[in-house]
């Protein structure tokens, strides 16, 4: 059975990896961490688009029976181009505005993302969709990707820097928290902690891994799981770093291969 490709700009989609594996636990996952090209969030929407081309061609070339988006910020500048190149499946993530609206008690809810994924039509078409009744307050949480890709998971430089951008969501009044970035599943233990235990978080990457299931279903691509499924992962950046990140985020040493340029 083909395998499944998920990719982000960097180590942030094995938030979203996890919850596939939980949900597919007898299929084969690529995963391409692009890490040497990562923030995407502070790049061109060309060059994003241009790194999901390459990244698209390569799971052609591995023959996937699914794609799935693992970065906010790709998919809303790029899904669309790679739905238009692909004939397998594309699942995307993106900002969970529609839950978060819906459960907010306080009518505030923040959304933590990249600039890019912040600034793009793909949010104010989510909000103008999903947000009208309550207050939508957008924070683009600049620095946080690269303490993801550093694996500076805790501590005070990572306290200071979450803080800082978490405040004035606090501050006036944001009850549910959107983690709009798949990177920031791992800060989620700062940011909880800073946010005060009346204040929900909301990671889409569940939902992300249910979507997954329903359009392989309506495929029957799943199959019956007659082995447990493989992991195996590729990287455009410094690869002894992605070894440590990597195990690090994924909880085993695994190995790393340099995605082909
Ligand atoms: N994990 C990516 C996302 O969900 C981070 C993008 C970036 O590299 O800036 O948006």
């Amino acid at each position: 059975m083909a395998a499944i490709g998920v990719f982000d700009s960097g180590v942030g989609g094995l938030s979203v990896l996890r919850e596939v594996r939980r949900a597919l636990p007898g299929v084969d996952l690529l995963y391409v961490a692009d890490s040497g090209h990562a923030p995407y969030g502070e790049r061109s929407e060309s060059f994003i688009a241009a790194r999901v081309d390459a990244i698209g061609a390569f799971f052609r070339r591995a023959d996937v029976q699914a794609i799935v988006v693992a970065c906010n910020t790709a998919s809303a500048v790029a899904v669309q181009r790679l739905r238009a190149q692909s004939d397998v499946p594309v699942v995307a993530i993106e900002p969970a505005i529609k839950p978060a609206a819906q459960a907010t008690r306080s009518g505030v809810i923040g959304v933590l993302a990249t600039q890019r994924t912040i600034d793009s039509a793909a949010v104010a078409k989510l909000i103008n969709a999903h947000g009208r009744q309550v207050r939508v307050l957008l924070q683009a949480c600049t620095g946080w990707v690269e303490l993801v890709e550093s694996g500076e998971l805790s501590g005070a430089r990572t306290e200071a820097k979450v803080a800082r951008h978490l405040k004035p969501l606090l501050e006036q009044g944001a009850d549910t928290l959107v983690l709009g970035c798949t990177h920031f599943p791992f800060l989620r233990d700062v940011i909880a902690r800073l946010a005060g235990p009346n204040v929900d978080l909301i990671d889409p990457a569940p939902a992300v891994a249910r979507e997954l299931v329903r359009r392989l279903s309506a495929s029957s691509a799943i199959g019956c799981p007659a082995r447990p499924g493989t992991e195996r992962f590729w990287s455009s950046g410094s690869l002894e770093r992605a070894h440590a990140v990597i195990g690090a985020l994924w909880g085993a040493r695994v190995p790393v291969v340099a995605l082909p340029a």
